[in-house]
């Protein structure tokens, strides 16, 4: 087993990276590392029990840059059986067509390499039109966080979602063992 749990986040504007630390503070600060995606060694990816991937959306649902220029390097990582989270920022309202599409993404790559995705998320509670981030059964792939409309949402969103991934995480550990 690796070390516990590597947070790695892309931000244009800082909201993505302000939520790893908020994720961070309730996790347990000396069990979790944040990385930033546009200045890490790709070796990162292989070096952790769970990693958590922050991603916000950009121009009509786009990968925030940082992150697009790392998904081109993946195919050197191995990602076989890594476990991996998603937290997505995005904003329902203005960009309501498009809500966290880069969540989207990122479960599809990940996952194409390889990757076990834990902690979807439930759509209730959020007013939007269209999301990319929705997977077959319904859910977000991970957890929809929204900076610009529902901050004051975030502080209990984060709770339940750090208690819902130690619990899946605890109980793949389980399987393994
Ligand atoms: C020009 C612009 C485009 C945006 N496009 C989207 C989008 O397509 N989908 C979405 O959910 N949010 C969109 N957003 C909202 C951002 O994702 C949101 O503000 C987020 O908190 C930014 O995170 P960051 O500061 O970590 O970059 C957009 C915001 C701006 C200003």
């Amino acid at each position: 087993m690796g070390k516990k749990v590597g947070l790695i986040y892309g931000s244009e504007t800082g909201n993505t990276e302000y939520i790893a630390e908020l994720i961070q503070k309730k996790w347990g600060e000396d069990s979790i590392e944040i990385h930033n995606v546009a200045d890490m060694e790709l070796s990162v990816f292989e070096e952790y029990d769970l990693l958590i991937l922050g991603v916000p959306s950009w121009y009509d649902g786009q990968v925030q840059d940082d992150w697009d220029e790392m998904l081109e390097n993946l195919d050197d990582v191995d990602l076989n059986d890594r476990v991996i989270a998603i937290y997505g920022l995005g904003d329902q309202q203005d960009w309501g067509l498009y809500f966290i599409d880069a969540v989207g993404a990122l479960a599809e790559k990940f996952t194409q390499e390889g990757a076990k995705l834990i902690g979807e998320w439930p759509v209730d509670g959020y007013d939007f039109i269209e999301s990319q981030a929705i997977n077959k059964k319904g859910n977000f792939y991970g957890l929809a966080l929204d900076e610009d409309w529902q901050s004051e949402l975030s502080d209990e969103r984060i709770k339940t979602w750090i208690a819902q991934l130690k619990k899946e995480l605890h109980e793949l550990q389980q399987i393994a063992a």
